[in-house]
């Protein structure tokens, strides 16, 4: 089995490839009409993919390419439609980084409620100015909103809960399992909008959720309300967002993730949204911990093994025709 892996991606995982018998090509940073060629060069069976885009031209790249492995949950990166068109199965790696993109979560809620950035900025520039500073609301008491109740969304309700938190959800599926663990309510989207003095994304992007949170969503948030958002780009409507926070319509918000998002191999970032004052931002990095990557490599081993050894494609998230290992 041949695997071409075109990102970052773990030594544990390489290593655990290589036992299970694959031939193992690592090529980083490639993209587009690069990538396509390594793909038909290399003859891989198994491509495996975190921030690289996989377009319909790289799919079609090679007849031997069978099986498109996300190392990572989301998979709007991966052209699914055009994989099934072609019999190619597409894998993901679900829930292995959910705890990581929780802890960040966590750390944007708390760097907004304490104007952590702003401190930090201030004190470079040599600035100390504890009465500005000295007016955070606390976390206690305040109503999360988190907008998808999946893995990483129950993550953050737990870490929530030790805060004393009050929780509310919004989610197609109900889940009284963990409304009774953690006391945590299922509301409509517009009673969470209202009420949250923190509403959190953890849902898919893709065309459902383009847009979830434009105009409209943020003029129902309370003017004292952050808005986080670790889970992709499109989910938030930036030019509305940036409008909001200027105006004072909501408080402030944290992005990991946005609407144009620089590939992995790119060092520039020209998004507007990161002039705004009160919208605080990382690299997409919410998956980005040791703990969460290990996690992710073992899946990938997982399924490649299961496939080397069964055929079989696990945590598939489309409908081929079977495909037989080669
Ligand atoms: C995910 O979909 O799990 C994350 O986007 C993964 C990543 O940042 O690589």
């Amino acid at each position: 089995m041949k695997v071409l892996i075109a990102d970052k991606f773990e030594d544990r995982g390489m290593v655990g490839l290589r036992e299970a018998g694959c031939q193992v090509a690592v090529k980083p940073g490639l993209k587009d009409a690069a990538l396509a060629d390594a793909v038909r060069e290399s003859g891989c069976n198994v491509l495996v993919v975190r921030s690289t885009k996989v377009t319909p031209d790289i799919l079609a790249a090679s007849s031997h390419l069978k099986v498109v492995i996300r190392a990572g949950s989301g998979y709007d990166t991966i052209a699914v439609d055009a994989a099934t068109a072609r019999g190619i199965r597409v894998s993901n790696c679900p829930g292995k980084n959910a705890v990581a993109v929780a802890e960040l979560t966590f750390g944007l809620m708390i760097a907004l409620d304490r104007r952590i950035v702003d401190e930090t900025n201030d004190l470079r520039r040599g600035v100390w100015n504890k009465k500005e500073y000295s007016k955070a609301r606390g976390l206690k008491g305040r109503t999360l909103g988190i907008v998808g109740l999946g893995r990483i969304g129950y993550e953050v309700a737990v870490r929530a809960k030790a805060f004393d938190m009050n929780l509310m959800y919004q989610d197609v599926i109900a889940n009284e399992k963990i409304e009774k663990e953690l006391g945590i309510r299922r509301v409509g989207f517009e009673t969470l909008l209202a009420e949250s003095d923190f509403v959190t994304l953890h849902v898919p992007g893709g065309t459902k959720t383009e847009h979830l949170i434009g105009h409209d969503q943020l003029a129902r948030m309370k003017p004292t309300a952050f808005i986080i958002n670790c889970s992709r780009g499109g989910i938030v409507d930036e030019t509305a967002l940036a409008q909001a926070v200027q105006a004072g319509t909501i408080a402030g918000a944290a992005l990991d993730v946005f609407e144009i998002e620089p590939g992995a191999s790119d060092t520039e970032f020209k998004d507007p949204i990161r002039t705004v004052s009160r919208i605080y931002g990382t690299h997409h990095v919410g998956a980005s911990t040791d703990q969460a990557q290990d996690a992710v490599a073992d899946e990938v081993v997982k399924i490649v093994r299961t496939y080397v050894e069964t055929g079989r494609v696990i945590n598939c998230v489309n409908q081929t025709e079977p495909v037989t290992a080669t």
